[in-house]
């Protein structure tokens, strides 16, 4: 029997955010370049959303590219951004039809044209829905991201615009790309690496982390059913103890 039949839908997580890994692993596997891996990793990214929408989680954030993959081989790295451009472009009437809307956090003005342009495209096409958003991480790196927002915080400052009072983790959420989203309540990362990579490294402060170890291409929606029910065996303390939360 599938495990979504032990779901608590009362207790479902807003925002599950994933780093899918495993892709060159699984591509070895299989005895195939790496490339192979990344291409039926877009059968895991239909899996997840479709499952993900099902279910009626509001935000799915995942990591498709980091400022750090960049040091990838120049073929993989080209072949990535031609599989995105592709994936955008042929999974849009998909996103429309499920009502879920397309957006991307990251350093995209310097993505290859082709990627941004495809991305630009993705989110005007798909703006009005809202049944779940699909945020895909291209060139992200959240020390980057973090940077940038204290930067501009440092500039509002100067320029009088904020004072030091006003300068709070609200605020500090609202200058990151991710402004406007709620916090991932669980993060998922697949083939049994235990990082978080340079990955939502503010957001995820009270996330619950999930790992396991099948490899991204493999990962089903009934291993995301049993990462969001792993969640909710859990207690989210928030820093009080065990006794303070049965009293709230
Ligand atoms: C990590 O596996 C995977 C990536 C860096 C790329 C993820 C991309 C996809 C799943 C393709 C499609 C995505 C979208 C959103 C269209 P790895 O290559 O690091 O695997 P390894 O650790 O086994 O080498």
């Amino acid at each position: 029997m599938s495990l979504q039949t032990q779901i608590d839908m009362t207790k479902l997580p807003q925002h599950i955010a994933i780093i899918m890994d495993g892709n060159g692993r699984w591509a070895k596997q299989h005895n195939k370049p790496r490339v192979f891996g990344h291409q039926n990793g877009v059968k895991a990214v239909r899996q997840v959303t479709e499952g993900a929408a099902e279910l009626g989680v509001k935000h799915l954030t995942l990591y498709a590219f980091s400022q750090e993959n960049w040091k990838r081989p120049k073929f993989e790295v080209n072949t990535l951004m031609k599989l995105f451009v592709k994936t955008v472009e042929k999974e849009l009437d998909t996103l429309n039809n499920n009502s879920i809307k397309l957006n991307a956090i990251g350093d995209l003005e310097n993505l290859p044209k082709d990627t941004y342009k495809a991305l630009l495209r993705g989110m005007e096409s798909t703006q009005d829905n809202n049944r779940m958003t699909l945020h895909l991480a291209l060139n992200y790196s959240s020390r980057w991201e973090i940077m940038n927002a204290t930067k501009r915080i440092a500039r509002e400052y100067k320029e009088g615009l904020l004072t030091e009072d006003q300068i709070n983790d609200e605020l500090m959420s609202q200058y990151l790309t991710t402004s406007g989203i709620p916090d991932p309540e669980l993060m998922i990362r697949s083939s049994g690496e235990h990082r978080i990579s340079n990955y939502l490294l503010w957001q995820l402060s009270y996330s619950e982390l999930y790992f396991t170890d099948v490899l991204w291409p493999d990962f089903s929606k009934e291993d995301l059913y049993a990462a969001i029910i792993s969640y909710q065996n859990r207690e989210r303390r928030f820093g009080m103890t065990g006794d303070q939360l049965i009293k709230s």
